[in-house]
């Protein structure tokens, strides 16, 4: 049969099933390696990975795969130093890195690919890109978990009203208030610590869905890359992104706790509570008011939780039609997830210094306390020790709460009065 694909440049990848070259326009419209290129430190310790294995395995020679590891490092020094140039041409991450393995190295670069699949290579990478940027979160909540803790320690007596509803509710204290933090803080470590040991499996060796019939050594690849096994079903292993929902599930759990704690404290600045002072370092001017002084860090971290809600909410509604096993929907997953991380390490990286920073005013605290009614709870706490009944006791403080605003005196001058007045029986 005469071969009249000779003069046809087609695919480098899978060309020989083709008849034409790809179009200009979906090789622009379906690249990744503008964003996808973060992976490729991933990807090379993963190739490098795979090529031992293959050694060890006899598929490929020893030589081979030193070559490959030496070729897959010349890269990842070239990319370290900036200097590596990819090409969109070539799609994705893993294009590119075959790619120029064999410009490094010529023919046995071909070798790499046997036994694997891009679909179980990115599943790979991301896994691997997560783990990594999981540890670097906790170490970040570590920071900020002391820094809480700090603050904590310093503020054990500094009273201060606690609010329901926004209204003055009862007296506690600074450290109660920051307390309340320090444990979502905690548990939100504990999420990123399950969510990490639950996505450390390796789907390396599942292929684009089926596995291979080649003796390749997944327990091999997978102890290597400090996995704690492998993915057993080979279509679970390309095709699920429950780990990558699960991170951006919890970081948003993670987000809306700094969001609140950062509304609290834009409100604890305001001249309405003047609960804290901003550092200079830490706050913004108006480029129109020269009285301003605005509290952006706090606001910017509130700002930023929409967006890792949002990333959560667009991966949960790209996976929830696929069928089995891999489509490339999944490729919309990389600028989430790299947004996600990205985000966290920001706010993170601010929030920790920017709460050393502030200036609490205690005394501005404890005037707030001393001037409402506050310890109405306490009063009727005290009643309800002397044996009346709670409905009861709630009756009679809130009847000395009304007098105290008829009067505009303080709930203990009018408590004083009543008791004694009732010579110590409370008067109805
Ligand atoms: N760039 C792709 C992704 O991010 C890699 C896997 C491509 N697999 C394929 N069969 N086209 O998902």
């Amino acid at each position: 049969m005469k071969n009249d694909k000779a003069n046809l440049k087609t695919h480098p990848t899978w060309g020989g099933r083709f008849q034409k070259p790809l179009d200009p326009r979906v090789e622009q419209f379906h690249t990744s390696i503008h964003f996808d290129y973060r992976l490729l430190p991933y990807d090379i310790l993963g190739s490098i990975t795979h090529a031992h294995m293959l050694a060890k395995q006899g598929l490929i020679s020893q030589d081979e795969a030193a070559l490959i590891q030496h070729g897959l490092n010349k890269i990842i020094q070239l990319y370290q130093a900036g200097e590596l140039v990819l090409d969109a041409k070539l799609e994705d991450v893993h294009m590119n890195v075959e790619f120029l393995l064999e410009q490094h190295i010529g023919e046995v670069a071909k070798k790499l690919h046997t036994g694997r699949s891009r679909n179980d290579q990115i599943s790979l990478d991301i896994r691997l890109f997560l783990r990594d940027a999981i540890d670097d979160i906790l170490h970040l909540l570590d920071s900020l978990h002391t820094i809480l803790q700090a603050l904590i320690e310093m503020h054990q007596d500094t009273t201060m009203p606690g609010y329901t509803h926004l209204q003055r509710a009862q007296p506690i204290t600074l450290a109660q208030h920051l307390g309340a933090y320090s444990a979502m803080i905690a548990r939100d470590k504990q999420r990123f610590q399950e969510c990490r040991a639950r996505m450390n499996y390796s789907p390396l060796g599942a292929g684009a869905l089926a596995g291979s019939q080649l003796p390749l050594d997944r327990h091999y690849v997978a102890s290597k890359l400090h996995f704690a096994g492998i993915i057993e079903n080979t279509l679970d292993a390309v095709s699920s992104r429950d780990f990558a929902i699960e991170f951006c599930s919890t970081s948003s759990i993670l987000m809306m706790h700094l969001s609140r704690l950062c509304e609290d404290v834009i409100l604890w600045a305001t001249e309405e509570f003047a609960f804290v002072k901003l550092d200079d370092a830490f706050a913004t001017g108006s480029s129109l008011m020269p009285n301003k002084k605005n509290p952006d860090i706090p606001e910017l971290i509130r700002g930023k939780s929409g967006r890792v809600f949002g990333h959560m909410i667009g991966l949960l509604t790209m996976m929830k039609g696929l069928p089995l096993a891999y489509n490339k929907d999944m490729q919309e997953d990389k600028e989430a997830l790299f947004d996600t991380v990205d985000t966290l390490k920001s706010c993170l990286g601010i929030l920790s210094p920017f709460l050393q920073s502030l200036h609490f005013n205690s005394n501005k605290m404890a005037q707030a306390v001393k001037s409402s009614m506050m310890n109405a709870t306490l009063w009727v706490e005290k009643l309800v020790l002397k044996g009346i009944p709670f409905r009861r006791a709630h009756e009679i403080v809130g009847q000395w709460v009304l007098l105290a605003i008829q009067e505009g005196k303080d709930l203990d001058t009018i408590v004083d009065t009543e008791i004694k007045a009732s010579n110590g029986v409370c008067r109805s």
